[in-house]
């Protein structure tokens, strides 16, 4: 009978690439496991803020917008628009900026980050030239600037994982492309942060700059967007004209949806029109009520979602940097930890790491294929750090509803499969 003594005493002979099929019975077990998501609202009235009466009067929407502005300090002089997704929010901005420069058609972005960043620049009929990442996973002022020609448009600097671009190369970025008669657009779905009091009024802002209210973001709703925009208010607020109001029954059944998949509410998992598809929230609309008041809801508790966040944040850094042989380079600094991506070394262990977290039934969450290698690169250089890394990224959970246990599972499940490879 192979009982845990003679077990252990083979696996100590076994080699590292054995030994981790054997995980198994050495890993702790747990009954219940962690989830990425869950659900995070108690409404008991949302048929009420879905109701088209409360649409027509528009009451949480510039709610929303005043929170907004005093949030991130927004002064009076810039344009706020609430619509419907992040991706709407984008795609508006660039073809307003497009109208002001009808000549230049290229827009010049990460191509490790969200597939929607691309859409959106395709359907405002713009060709998206792709530039590499960095270890940070964010790509850095150096190979934004580099890829500029006379034909681009702008650029879209994305802030991914909570993590934003330092001052200076932000800076760099803004000054070069303003001599230029260039465009700066900012992409903070994943990284929502109020401004500190005092660089209120010093630091620059991008030409415009785009939220997303989706349903996992820190403004949470179930879909929803914002445009803060210094450029393009003209064109902007015309191209609004054609957009209609958000759909509160739109909103419901997406609500509904999110509920039935992360939620507790088991009867919903059976019903079949909560599932429907959730793709509507991409057309020209503005935010739904609903969403507005989900949004602000979170919005509200920002400040302690963000302390929160990036106290566990710093929890999982830690242990991280611990094990430089196992886990890649993590950087804590200008970073609210929106999500907290773990960088394994190679393959073997991107897998066996995706094994030992499914034994601790912590759930992870995988990240983005390249940009350029789904889509059509346009004669471009290849991107050889995000060809390479891309395929070694998972974010683990993060959220403030983590109980301290789980907190702790997670570092300890960090913590362990650091001591096993580093042996
Ligand atoms: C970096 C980034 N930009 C834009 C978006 C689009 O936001 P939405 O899902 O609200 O359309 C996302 C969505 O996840 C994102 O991560």
């Amino acid at each position: 009978m192979a009982t845990f003594s003679n077990n252990a005493r083979r696996l100590r002979r076994l080699p590292d690439k054995v030994r981790e099929r054997f995980y198994d019975w050495r890993a702790p077990r747990y009954s219940s496991g962690i989830k990425f998501h869950l659900w995070p609202w108690s409404f008991s009235d949302v048929e009420h803020l879905a109701a088209d009466s409360v649409s027509s009067d528009r009451t949480y929407k510039s709610l929303l917008e005043a929170e907004l502005r005093q949030n991130l300090k927004l002064s009076k002089g810039l344009g706020v628009a609430l619509v419907g997704s992040g991706r709407s929010a984008l795609r508006l901005g660039l073809i307003a900026l497009r109208r002001l420069r009808p000549d230049r058609s290229k827009i010049v972005l990460p191509t490790y980050c969200c597939g929607s960043v691309y859409d959106a620049a395709v359907s405002a009929g713009l060709t998206p030239i792709f530039i590499d990442t960095t270890e940070s996973l964010n790509s850095v002022a150096a190979d934004y600037l580099k890829a500029l020609d006379g034909e681009t448009l702008g650029v879209i600097v994305v802030n991914l994982f909570g993590r934003w671009m330092a001052e200076d190369d932000r800076q760099k970025i803004f000054e070069t492309c303003r001599h230029k008669s260039m465009f700066v657009l900012e992409d903070n779905a994943q990284c929502y942060r109020p401004y500190p009091e005092d660089s209120a009024t010093t630091r620059a802002r991008a030409d415009i700059e785009i939220h997303s209210f989706g349903f996992g973001k820190l403004g949470m709703a179930t879909a929803g967007g914002a445009l803060v925009f210094d450029q393009a208010a003209h064109e902007i607020w015309e191209e609004l004209k054609s957009y209609h109001p958000g759909s509160g029954a739109l909103a419901l059944r997406r609500f509904r949806y999110f509920e039935a998949g992360f939620g507790t509410a088991e009867h919903l998992k059976s019903d079949p029109d909560t599932v429907s598809n959730t793709t509507e929230q991409y057309g020209a609309e503005e935010i739904s009520e609903l969403d507005a008041a989900l949004a602000l809801q979170s919005l509200r508790d920002s400040e302690k979602i963000l302390r929160r966040s990036i106290e566990i944040g710093r929890r999982y850094a830690e242990v991280i940097k611990k094990f430089p042989k196992v886990y890649r380079f993590h950087d804590s600094e200008r970073n609210i930890f929106f999500r907290f991506p773990v960088i394994l070394r190679d393959v073997e262990a991107t897998n066996a790491f995706w094994a030992h977290m499914a034994l601790y039934k912590i759930e992870l969450e995988g990240m983005y294929v390249p940009l350029h290698l789904r889509y059509p690169r346009n004669g471009q250089p290849p991107c050889v750090v995000s060809e390479e890394l891309y395929r070694y990224v998972f974010n683990v959970p993060n959220r403030v509803s983590l109980l301290p246990s789980e907190i702790d599972r997670i570092v300890g499940a960090l913590a362990d499969f650091g001591k096993r490879r580093s042996r």
